[in-house]
């Protein structure tokens, strides 16, 4: 309830809307991209080898037959998009999942192949894998199809909340496979981490921040433990009386793995990622302007953000007859755009004030200003010749947002979606 007001409070603060409805509208697209300079392309492969109980992101269990169709629908969404986007320089490719490693060998290259043929690709390619799928063979492929830029998801490294997290491998298994990719010709290795797991001791987690550091990974993404209602997790959270670390306890694990990363040279590159100075970071999320392909596959472009069907079977029937996928869309106004914008920015802990004057034409001090003096004197940021700096308190609060409004929108969105492949409205 308490929560619920302060969500309506800022948002109308921030967007000035009463209420966010995405509903079930294919936007008119044409136009959509002649003033956008530069996008990035998600690519959904929506498929695991197991459910894991705390998992948001939309999947179903693998199969090759499935695998075979999917990849022919994904090649008529990016002929849908290849007219519309033209010329225009793609400058980011992320592969996302689900598990983009169970498509390996059927399917990943092909698709990969068409979308360098279809785009003006002018970037790396980022790609997630599973880390029981990161053989020296599987290594070689991966590396071979260009992909160069690689996170796997190790999640823990005591045996016990692995088993409790129900991922198939041991700590020193785990701890072997990511040594063997940072021994090949990756430029970037980023390895998820998730804390604050119940029952977890500080010590543990040390211990493990220690352990991610001594493996030699480029980067870390270190995620307290979300539970999602719609979830595994979520439904059984109740019943199994889980203990979820308070937000103090949160606190004080995510200031030891700081501890750990910063004395080991990293340094923060969005709220949960510490990067290695001169690595070239590994980011999903915070790419301006992005179309999204496949099943669940998001787009964002200035005005509107839209969301495929989260049903691999609806995607592929509805690209065989000639439909796009596309479920929900929600216009955008320009306060939501430029509220979106400062999310996604601060998100990333720094940003220069020129780059919201270039997007939207707006002195940020004219919109923003009161707010960023106010935070700045609370000690949550700099504000240095004109860059905004997110001090690690700022960071954690930041955190403590995003626990109240994007895992709301997402089990609202995510969950509702996948409880129903075209939903005529959801209500954020
Ligand atoms: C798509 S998965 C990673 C790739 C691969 N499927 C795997 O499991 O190794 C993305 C990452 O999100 C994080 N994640 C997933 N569910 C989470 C949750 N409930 N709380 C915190 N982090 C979560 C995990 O760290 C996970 O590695
Ligand atoms: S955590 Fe990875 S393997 Fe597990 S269900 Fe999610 S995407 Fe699949």
């Amino acid at each position: 309830m308490l929560k619920d007001c302060i969500r309506s409070n800022l948002r109308r603060l921030l967007t000035k809307e009463k209420s966010i409805v995405l509903e079930r509208r294919i936007p008119f697209l044409e136009r959509r991209f002649e003033n956008i300079e530069e996008l990035g392309v998600y690519l959904h492969i929506p498929f695991c080898e197991q459910i894991c109980p705390y998992c948001p992101y939309y999947k179903e269990i693998y199969h090759p037959d499935l695998a075979e169709r999917y990849t022919k629908a994904i090649k008529s969404e990016i002929n849908f998009y290849s007219n519309l986007v033209g010329n225009k320089p793609v400058t980011s490719l992320y592969i996302g999942g689900g598990t983009p490693t169970t498509m390996l060998y059927s399917g990943l290259e092909e698709i990969l192949e068409h979308i360098f043929k279809s785009f003006n690709m002018q970037c790396d390619i980022h790609m997630e894998s599973h880390p029981n799928h990161l053989s020296s063979d599987n290594l070689k492929t991966i590396i071979s199809m260009g992909i160069n830029h690689l996170s796997t998801g190790v999640e823990a490294l005591q045996d016990r909340h692995l088993k409790f997290l129900n991922r198939p491998y041991t700590a020193e298994g785990v701890k072997a496979v990511v040594e063997r990719a940072v021994s090949k010709d990756f430029k970037c290795i980023n390895v998820d981490f998730i804390f604050a797991l119940p029952n977890q001791t500080y010590s543990e987690v040390e211990q493990a921040g220690h352990a991610l550091v001594e493996m030699g990974v480029d980067q870390i993404a270190a995620y307290p433990l979300f539970i999602f209602p719609y979830t595994r997790m979520g439904e059984t959270a109740n019943d199994n009386n889980y203990k979820i670390s308070s937000l103090l306890k949160r606190r004080k694990m995510l200031g030891i793995l700081e501890g750990i990363f910063y004395g080991a040279g990293f340094r923060r590159t969005s709220v949960w990622a510490f990067t290695k100075p001169g690595v070239p970071k590994y980011c999903s999320v915070t790419v301006p302007l992005y179309i999204g392909l496949g099943a669940s596959g998001g787009s964002y472009l200035k005005d509107v953000f839209y969301l495929n069907t989260f049903h691999v079977a609806e995607y592929i029937n509805a690209l065989e007859d000639g439909r796009m996928p596309i479920a929900v869309s929600l216009d955008l106004s320009e306060n939501m755009q430029m509220a979106g914008w400062l999310y996604w920015r601060t998100y990333e802990t720094r940003f220069m004030k020129k780059d919201f004057k270039k997007r939207f034409g707006k002195d940020f001090d004219n919109i923003y200003g009161r707010y960023v003096k106010l935070l700045s004197l609370l000690g949550f940021l700099n504000d240095d010749a004109g860059q905004i700096v997110l001090s690690d308190k700022g960071t954690y609060w930041l955190h403590v947002l995003e626990d109240l409004f994007s895992l709301d929108y997402i089990s609202k969105l995510w969950g509702n979606s996948k409880q129903n492949p075209w939903p005529t409205k959801v209500a954020l």
